[in-house]
């Protein structure tokens, strides 16, 4: 009994230590070589701020997680974001868009009637401050139906604006409104979002009566190489925040939408970072 019991203790610990020994040998074999082979990177890269690139990437997965995984919330989350963003940019450009909107007053209505006008991408209603007094109503035409509770507290500020329906749906396909119906059809950032260009282009210029303008405000790609590189790096982060590109050559877009003519201008907004800040401002008449 007592020699059976002397052998299996003296059996098994020996046994536990085998297999120890054998799985460190083998961990140390492999941390050996994965330091081996990372220990020319780890001189060169030593300098990185790995601390930064680490919270980007998990600021990075975490938001596309949520975009993925909530997109109820993301979309919270994507209009706080916009509408917050577009107060600024209202600011720096004040001057431009009083200047787009003072095209609306070229516009001929009959006596005692309203100006129709469609706004794409009307968001939170950033523009309502700057159409004419009383002389406009605006139909908004927006895939995101949450929106509507922005625009009712925007409405009670402005109230020289008649706004009687949002339209939930996207620029490139407005089928409820039939051809040649509206005097004008404003886009502010919003070409910028959508997702086909030219589609929107040829949707706008459908719905526009003849002789009606199309009014647009675009953040557009630059034309200097270098920033418009940065630009391109910064656009997966613009699209997630506030659902933009800051690549696209929209003055292109509207060279080929077919418009009876138009008048562009290229500008750097100032006020704005340097990648989004080249802007297009335009009117084009159908
Ligand atoms: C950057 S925000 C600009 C909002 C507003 N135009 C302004 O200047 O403050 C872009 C807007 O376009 C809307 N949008 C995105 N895709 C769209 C599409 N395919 N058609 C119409 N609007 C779209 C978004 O919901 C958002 O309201």
């Amino acid at each position: 009994m007592s020699v059976g019991a002397h052998r299996t203790l003296t059996i098994s610990p020996s046994a536990v230590n085998f297999s120890t020994s054998s799985k460190s040998a083998f961990g140390d074999l492999i941390r050996e070589t994965v330091s081996n082979l990372i220990a020319p990177f780890r001189k060169e890269y030593k300098d990185w701020p790995w601390a930064g690139i680490a919270v980007v990437s998990v600021v990075c997965v975490g938001s596309y997680s949520v975009y993925k995984l909530l997109p109820g919330s993301y979309r919270q989350f994507y209009m706080y974001s916009t509408a917050q963003y577009v107060e600024e940019y209202n600011k720096a450009l004040h001057t431009y868009k009083e200047n787009l909107f003072s095209q609306l007053e070229t516009i001929k209505v009959q006596k005692g009637a309203k100006m129709s006008v469609v706004e794409i991408g009307i968001g939170s209603g950033a523009n309502f401050s700057f159409y004419p007094r009383d002389i406009v109503e605006v139909v908004g035409v927006d895939p995101n139906r949450e929106w509507e509770s922005y625009l009712t507290d925007i409405l009670k500020k402005n109230r020289h604006v008649k706004c009687p329906e949002l339209l939930v749906g996207n620029a490139e396909n407005i089928s409820v409104i039939r051809e040649s119906q509206v005097d004008a059809v404003v886009s502010t950032l919003t070409l910028s979002c959508v997702k086909d260009v030219d589609q929107a282009c040829r949707e706008v210029r459908r719905i526009l009566k003849p002789g009606g303008l199309f009014l647009y405000l675009e953040n557009v790609r630059s034309e200097n190489v270098v920033i418009a590189l940065i630009q391109a790096l910064f656009t997966p982060f613009y699209k997630l925040f506030y659902g933009m590109s800051l690549i696209r050559n929209i003055p292109k877009n509207i060279e080929h939408a077919n418009f009876t003519n138009f008048s562009q201008q290229l500008f750097h907004a100032n006020g704005l970072t340097f990648f989004m800040a080249p802007h297009v401002l335009g009117v084009a008449k159908k």
